[in-house]
């Protein structure tokens, strides 16, 4: 059984990165910058947006962090996005979601120049997906196909099952699986809270995608010998014996899983820094297409 380490592949994705930025900045270019905004203090936002600033300044990367109080207005939001929009050292906005329940997520996504989406959320950066057009693509999804791409899992033909639906996991990672391209052209289930035979579909795949943010949701009698398996799901568990009071939990029942698993993908330690590596990726992709 082969552990699919985040680490190891995020590594080889942040190692190049880093080569390219040298050789910009040998040639008097500046760097690449990516802008990202959080608005209030949810814990989770805090540690996903901290990592995206350490691993900009990890790869050279310029980054701007603008923190906005959850009492922030969207008209004022928006704003602040036309702001970076117009700015020409910025190359990447990021809002990090969720956002304070009074704000439209969609109205902010759509606020964003497509030409700057690195997260790959417009409908824009979608719509190309969907096309087979060079795009943003989700960072997530993007991860995941990189991370398949470092340990050459072949994915040709194979059945895979996407356990989720959203427009920022399950249904662009269903759209890239399906893909006519190297690591894509499998056939795809998407499933969801409405699927009522959940447990016979995943029985069916060779490769099984869980995004439903449900903790050890996919189980071993749910799984083919052999299969592989990308957790996606990150939920904080509470647990009193662990130091912050919580624990990381991924969407599949990762011990039971594994035996069966012939490639697994840890959480934490898997998909969520292939996430990083996807953001970093398409912030040098927004930087380049505008020279
Ligand atoms: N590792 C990372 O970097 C990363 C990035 C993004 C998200 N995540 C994590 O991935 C998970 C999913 O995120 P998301 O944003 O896609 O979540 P989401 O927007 O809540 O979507 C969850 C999807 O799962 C489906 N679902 C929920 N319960 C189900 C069930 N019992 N059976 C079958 N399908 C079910 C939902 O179906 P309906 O459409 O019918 O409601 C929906 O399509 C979360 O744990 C999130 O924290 C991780």
């Amino acid at each position: 059984m082969l552990v699919l380490d985040g680490k190891i592949a995020s590594k080889s994705v942040i190692d190049s990165l880093k080569t390219e930025v040298e050789a910009l900045k040998a040639q008097g270019k500046r760097a690449p910058h990516l802008a990202a905004v959080l608005v209030g203090n949810n814990g989770a936002s805090e540690t996903y947006v901290a990592s995206k600033v350490k691993h900009c300044e990890e790869i050279g990367f310029g980054s701007t962090l603008i923190r906005l109080s959850d009492t922030v207005t969207e008209t004022e939001l928006i704003a602040t996005i036309d702001e970076l929009n117009k700015n020409a050292d910025i190359d990447g906005i990021l809002v990090q979601l969720p956002l304070p329940k009074h704000i439209d997520e969609q109205k902010i996504i759509m606020a964003i120049d497509p030409a700057k989406d690195v997260d790959g959320f417009h409908p824009v950066s979608i719509g190309k997906l969907v096309q087979g057009l060079q795009t943003f693509i989700p960072a997530t999804p993007y991860g995941i196909m990189l991370m398949l791409e470092h340990f050459n899992i072949s994915t040709k033909g194979k059945h895979a099952v996407v356990i989720g639906r959203s427009n920022i996991v399950g249904r662009p990672m269903s759209i890239l699986l399906s893909s006519n391209n190297a690591f894509g052209n499998c056939t795809v289930t998407v499933c969801h809270s409405h699927t009522p035979n959940l447990k016979e579909m995943c029985l069916q795949g060779d490769i099984i995608v869980a995004a439903l943010g449900r903790p050890e949701f996919v189980k071993a009698d749910m799984v083919k010998d052999g299969a592989i398996i990308i957790d996606v799901g990150i939920t904080r568990v509470e647990d009193s014996t662990a130091k912050r009071g919580y624990r990381i939990k991924g969407d599949v029942a990762y011990n039971e899983v594994a035996e069966k698993a012939s490639a697994i993908t840890p959480v934490p330690g898997g998909v969520g820094l292939m996430t990083i590596a996807g953001l970093m990726k398409n912030t040098l992709q927004a930087y380049r297409e505008k020279l």
